[in-house]
């Protein structure tokens, strides 16, 4: 049997853990019980257990045993020769009770001593607190991201009485995908994120995937009049729907004991309810993802749920599954005509491989959508961004002055789980607002500008620039020195045959981003945009159609440690990509090609972080 003292731990954890951990421990036993199974009694009043965890290590599975019976079941990659970090296992729930975590490795260790050498075995420790602080390179300073661990799709987002929720998919016990469950977050603002406990955790059933949340103010579910009803995907041997109500506003959820309400005989998850009719009943839609279909549920009380129909089969882009839906309606800018958007959110098949949220334009007659033709007879497909990294789109629910909010998963599951990020992985989008507007070529397309909260990251104006002639010779305009910026500049494509513009470093790492006013068309290249190596998929060029015959453009672009979005003509393009320089990018650059163009304005802000 063996204890670690806590004076033991303390020089180990500090060149170990640090700087994830700060700690005030008591002790840890452990014992082997052969070479796959080993046991850690908890003792003391301490918050956490921190887990040691080797990103390249299988997954352990961790029974935690209380009580005489196993009270949860957490998969943890176990520090094998390097510990990369600690996670913390919140005691909390636990206070007062013996623990036990019975961990059952995948693979058998050559011998007893040699599992008694895996380093979790030194590093395991206890402690009162776990140091969140953001100070890692490449962790975004004005784009939501979960304070540790691993997130993808945003989830059961919804705005009520001034606060905007945000729940995502979370993995709290290590910065790559695994034990789904739903963390939160609240803003009032869209721009400041504060960060909750836990909302969600997997249940008998499964693990937590994505959903949504609605406010029941008719007490239509019976749980409480205003309950917030989470409905998501119970994901265990099959995947399933089920409702979790909270009485406090969405801080904390008590599961359904009518759970699973929904079943399908096969795979279908991610549901949305999207409205409540006239007839008082909800519409939710659901992902059919392996059939490539979207079905559309009505219900009077979110528990009881009937088939209305289905939409999608071989229409749009077909190539990977079909998640994370949604549906709303919109008028078309500057008419009194209304449409109905449905986001389909496809993995891979996406339009620069992997992730990508498509959309179609159509009607809703409360029961079926159907997706309107172009002059061709044919359902074109749209895609809502045109970066490599944006995906999961969703809308707020209940969002005020009938604005249609949205946000994104920042990444691709091309690699996701490979960049360079260490405590945390993924980021979202920034908010945007999503509007209809009919384009040049005839078709209603979605817009996706940022939210107007996005204005309260102007710090103080960096650089101005009136109108220039653009030509061969680069003009260069500094950029802040932390590589935070919001640059705003108008464009005169003239009778150039391209606008290159360009975010360089000291390391001359570089950004290429190239407006083409005759072709209409924008484009990123980021394949020598810093480090790219950890993916064969990740160095790209990115194409987006501006939609406009003016060979004017005005671009809105928000620089991050990571990503850069790009905003054109007030979101009717948009595009979202990653990037991971060594050093920020310090200039902007600006040229033509074969010819004269202008370039009418140039702001360049700081960005104010606090
Ligand atoms: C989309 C998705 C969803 C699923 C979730 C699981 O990124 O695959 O369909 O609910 O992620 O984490």
């Amino acid at each position: 049997m063996k204890t670690i003292p806590r004076k033991a731990l303390m020089p180990l954890l500090l060149s170990a853990l640090s700087p994830l951990l700060a700690f005030a421990g008591q002790g840890v036993e452990v014992n082997h019980l052969g070479t796959r199974n080993s046991q850690a009694r908890i003792s003391g009043q301490d918050r956490y257990v921190m887990l040691p965890v080797q990103e390249s290590a299988a997954d352990a599975r961790i029974n935690v045993i209380a009580d005489g019976k196993v009270q949860e079941t957490i998969f943890v990659r176990l520090a094998q020769d390097r510990t990369d970090y600690a996670v913390p296992f919140d005691l909390a729930p636990y206070a007062g009770r013996k623990v036990l975590l019975d961990v059952l490795f995948p693979d058998p260790a050559v011998s007893v001593d040699s599992r008694r050498e895996n380093v979790c075995w030194q590093d395991i420790a206890v402690s009162d607190s776990f140091d969140t602080t953001n100070r890692e390179k490449f962790r975004p300073a004005y784009h939501h991201t979960p304070l540790w661990g691993w997130m993808n799709d945003p989830n059961g987002m919804f705005y009520k009485d001034g606060v905007w929720h945000l729940y995502y998919q979370h993995n709290p016990y290590c910065s790559k995908w695994q034990n789904m469950n739903w963390g939160h977050s609240s803003s009032t603002d869209l721009i400041h994120w504060r960060h909750h406990p836990e909302a969600i955790a997997p249940s008998a059933l499964g693990t937590v995937f994505s959903g949504c949340a609605v406010t029941d103010p008719d007490n239509t579910a019976g749980f409480g009049s205003g309950a917030v009803v989470a409905m998501y995907t119970s994901a265990g041997e099959s995947q399933m729907q089920s409702l979790s109500s909270s009485n406090d506003g969405g801080e904390t959820f008590s599961f359904y004991e009518g759970n699973p309400v929904l079943t399908l005989e096969s795979e279908a998850r991610d549901p949305k309810i999207f409205t409540r009719g006239d007839d008082g009943r909800w519409r939710m839609i659901l992902a059919h993802p392996l059939d490539h279909e979207m079905l559309i549920f009505s219900s009077a009380d979110l528990k009881d749920w009937t088939l209305e129909s289905s939409f999608g089969k071989g229409l749009g882009a077909q190539d990977g599954v079909w998640e994370c839906p949604d549906l709303f309606p919109l008028p078309v800018d500057g008419t009194d005509e209304q449409k109905w958007v449905l986001l389909c959110n496809i993995n891979p098949g996406g339009p620069f491989g992997g992730s990508g949220t498509q959309y179609f334009i159509g009607d809703f007659d409360g029961k079926t959508f159907r997706a309107d033709r172009d002059a061709q007879g044919n359902v074109p497909t749209k895609w809502l961004d045109y970066g490599k990294d944006h995906y999961a789109t969703v809308t707020w629910s209940g969002a005020p002055d009938g604005r249609r909010t949205a946000i994104g998963w920042m990444s691709n599951w091309q690699y996701a789980a490979d960049v360079p990020t260490r405590q945390f992985r993924s980021a979202n989008t920034l908010p945007r607002e999503i509007s209809l507007f009919r384009a040049p070529d005839g078709e209603i397309y979605a817009a996706s500008a940022p939210s107007p909260e996005t204005a309260a990251l102007r710090g103080k104006l960096f650089c101005k620039s009136a109108s220039k002639a653009l030509g061969s010779r680069p003009l260069r305009f500094g950029l802040p020195s932390d590589g935070l910026a919001e640059i705003e500049v108008a464009i005169d494509g003239g009778d150039a045959a391209d606008i290159t513009l360009t975010l360089q470093n000291a390391q001359g790492e570089k950004a290429v981003m190239v407006y083409d006013p005759k072709a209409h068309t924008f484009s990123f290249d980021r394949r020598e945009s810093g480090d790219v190596s950890f993916s064969q998929d990740f160095p790209a060029v990115t194409v987006a159609p501006t939609r406009e015959d003016s060979g004017r453009t005005s671009l809105r672009i928000f620089i991050d440690r990571a990503s850069v979005e790009v905003f054109g003509d007030a979101g009717r393009y948009a595009m979202t990509n990653l990037l991971f320089p060594s050093s920020p990018y310090t200039t902007l650059s600006l040229s033509a090609k074969g010819g004269k163009a202008k370039m009418n304005s140039l702001k360049i802000w700081k960005i104010r972080v606090n």
